[in-house]
């Protein structure tokens, strides 16, 4: 059985909530030859997306999120080289033209990004800009259009609605004008929602609002929806499932518990500690050491090999493959994701000296023979295994 006949097969937990299948992405590769190289923006990567399903997409800049999903709204420019496929529903989309996408765009799958200004046009009014989206799909009269969009509005939490549709972008809050993308992106009832970074510009707490609404949307809509963020923290508890990206492809994907609970992939392991945890209040955080790689100049293996405290000389030679893990429906890219699962508190593989480990911020002032604060990270390892051996 491939790899994704596991990952799509009917029943397993890499399913969608109801089974429907809206999106089937399959071995899609994204390159960009450029002056100075081709640029592997996008490799390999498969993934489906149930109706009614949330997905995370989690990465730190440059992993290909956003190219990922740009593939399949068909918005990446003409140099783009693109194999694989993305079906929506039944229809394959990978060699569609950008008109030929039109019908698809926004009625099918739909898109909110990161900035609204960018996105709105501010010399007409909220309501007009919905209605003339809805009307570009549908073929209503203005005012049915209007009413649809005075109904989108009040959909995504806008309190009165039929007055804020007459005012201008500019005259809405931040937190307003994501609530306004997202009538947007839902004004013809897409089955899919893609939200790139929908909350980054937004502070934490309208961040949990539009989080939420996108869930009410979810909810009421039954849309399956796509959440890209850098910030494994925000699709906790949000989420159905997870999927990390790391040097243009998937290194990790499952359960979105699943992935919290047990990683199986060391770089999810250095994402973890590298966001706030309510429980560590007051400690500080572990980010991974170095630099994403190049997407133009990938160090041969796998591409975390150069920051991976479980580099072993094949994960400098072979990059691995994305299998399905010790546990049924969480899937990992690694040589060593069995013995990742042995380690008691992988966190600590990521402790370092300037920052010391999560659980043990003392160690920063107070010298503690029971937390590797500055050794060597090769030596961390296997000290954490002589802990675990049992005393006799
Ligand atoms: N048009 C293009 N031409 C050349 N390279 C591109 C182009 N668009 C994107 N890239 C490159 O593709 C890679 C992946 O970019 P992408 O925008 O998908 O990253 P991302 O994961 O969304 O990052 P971020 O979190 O910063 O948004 C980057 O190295 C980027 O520079
Ligand atoms: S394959 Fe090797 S280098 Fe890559 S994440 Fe796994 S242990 Fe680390
Ligand atoms: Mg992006």
């Amino acid at each position: 059985m491939s790899e994704l006949d596991v990952m799509g097969a009917p029943g397993t937990a890499a399913d969608g909530l109801a089974g429907e299948k809206l999106l089937r992405v399959e071995n899609l590769s994204v390159d960009f030859p450029t002056d100075d190289g081709t640029v592997h923006a996008v490799r390999d990567v498969s993934f489906t997306l149930g109706r009614g399903e949330v997905l995370g997409i989690v990465g730190e800049s440059g992993s290909g999120k956003s190219v990922s999903s740009m593939a399949v709204m068909g918005l990446l420019p003409k140099t783009a080289k693109i194999s694989g496929s993305i079906r929506f529903k039944d229809k394959e989309l990978v060699g569609l033209s950008y008109k030929q996408m039109q019908p698809v765009r926004g009625n099918g799958i739909s898109m909110i990004f990161q900035d609204p200004m960018t996105s709105l046009n501010p010399v007409y009014t909220v309501g007009w800009q919905l209605a003339e989206a809805h009307r570009a799909h549908h073929d209503v009269s203005k005012k049915a259009a209007m009413a649809k969009a005075v109904e989108a509005l009040e959909l995504v939490g806008i309190p009165q609605p039929d007055r804020r549709a007459e005012q201008y972008p500019h005259e809405f809050s931040g937190g307003m004008r994501q609530r306004v993308m997202i009538a947007m992106a839902i004004i013809n009832d897409p089955d899919v929602i893609i939200a790139d970074e929908p909350t980054t510009a937004l502070d934490v707490t309208v961040q949990a609002q539009i989080l939420d609404t996108l869930l009410r949307i979810r909810d009421e809509t039954s849309a399956g929806i796509m959440i890209i963020t850098h910030d494994l923290g925000v699709v906790a508890g949000m989420v159905d499932r997870v999927q990390v990206m790391y040097g243009g492809t998937v290194v990790e994907q499952g359960g979105v518990d699943e992935v919290f609970e047990a990683q199986r992939m060391p770089y999810t392991v250095g994402l973890l500690g590298s966001i706030p945890n309510p429980n560590l209040l007051g400690k500080r955080l572990t980010p991974i050491k170095g630099a994403p790689p190049s997407l133009m100049n990938l160090p041969q293996g796998c591409p975390f090999s150069p920051r991976c405290p479980l580099a072993i000389d094949i994960c400098r030679e072979t990059e691995p493959q994305l299998l399905e893990t010790d546990r049924a429906g969480h899937y990992a890219r690694c040589h060593r994701s069995d013995h990742l699962a042995t380690i008691e508190q992988p966190q600590r593989l990521f402790a370092h000296d300037e920052i010391g480990t999560v659980e043990n911020p003392a160690s920063l002032t107070a010298a503690d023979p029971d937390v590797p604060v500055a050794e060597d990270l090769a030596d961390v390892e296997a000290r954490l295994h002589e802990e675990e051996k049992p005393t006799s």
